[in-house]
């Protein structure tokens, strides 16, 4: 492919979108997200949003409140029962220190989605590095919807109608929240492009609904193999005043922690839904 052609210039504005990898990802340019956004702009970064399911600009020194009224653009923010920062509660540190606190492991990092232990998950994100390592810390995105198709015919049969657990019941308990346990199809239609994504959370426990545990962890477990395949991916490399958006129904990630004990700080801006997680059958 010509790199004329991973090009989208936008005639309505100075917006341009460079693909960072075939199946997921843009840079976008022509932005400056410190100013107010007109609808026309909104909408386009809203429609490279559904193109690319995530969106990544450079050299944007933001504010907090620039962070939250970028955000704001695209739906309500969502408040999440595990807090944010004093001042501004739905900005969410992602703290390092964090994981070293509760007993740093690398096999407790894992392929996930946002708030999917909810009825309604959250529709995206804004992540914005605060304090990076020089070299590590990148974050990795999976086109859920190239892991689906790309998927042996068997497996993807296996999952047609089944349903997984989402369980973030430890935290929420701890956090003094009470919310029922919620499972969601393993695909689910994306409201707004109507392609079907493969959407498992593995950070929440995933057991898989009907089937015993030993089923539910080895189909798990061959799932979790076609999750990780490079070539559904974008690895973003983080510089100070990058700024990512991601469309939370389209893509899994994943934080790579290989920084040591580096102090690396993201703040994350949740954007919610109302969209209740669905699958929609071609007709017979
Ligand atoms: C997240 O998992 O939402 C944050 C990703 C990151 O820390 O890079």
């Amino acid at each position: 492919m010509s790199s004329a052609a991973l090009k989208v210039q936008s005639e309505k504005s100075q917006l341009s979108a460079q693909k960072l990898s075939p199946v997921i990802g843009a840079e976008v340019s022509g932005v400056d997200l410190r100013q107010p956004l007109s609808p026309e702009t909104r909408d386009e970064l809203h429609q490279l949003l559904l193109a690319h399911k995530v969106l990544f600009f450079r050299n944007q020194d933001i504010s907090y409140e620039q962070h939250l009224a970028f955000a704001r653009n695209f739906g309500e923010l969502y408040d999440h029962p595990t807090g944010g920062l004093d001042k501004y509660r739905t900005i969410q540190p992602i703290d390092a220190r964090e994981f070293v606190k509760h007993g740093y492991d690398l096999r407790k990092n894992h392929w996930h989605t946002d708030t999917s232990w909810r009825l309604n998950p959250s529709f995206g994100a804004v992540l914005r590095a605060a304090d990076i390592p020089d070299v590590g810390g990148d974050t990795i995105w999976a086109n859920g919807g190239e892991i689906l198709r790309g998927m042996p015919a068997d497996l993807r049969e296996q999952i047609d109608s089944l349903y997984v657990i989402h369980d973030y019941q430890d935290a929420l308990k701890k956090s003094g929240v009470r919310y029922p346990l919620v499972a969601h199809p393993i695909i689910r239609t994306h409201p707004e492009t109507g392609e079907d994504i493969f959407w498992v959370n593995w950070s929440l426990k995933p057991r898989i609904v009907d089937l015993d545990r030993a089923e539910s962890d080895a189909l798990l477990a061959r799932l979790y193999d076609e999750v990780k395949r490079p070539e559904y991916q974008v690895r973003f490399r983080w510089q100070k005043h990058s700024v990512a958006f991601w469309d939370n129904r389209a893509a899994l990630h994943y934080a790579v922690r290989d920084y040591g004990d580096y102090p690396r700080v993201m703040e994350r801006v949740l954007i919610g839904s109302n969209d209740i997680p669905y699958r929609v059958r071609p007709q017979a």
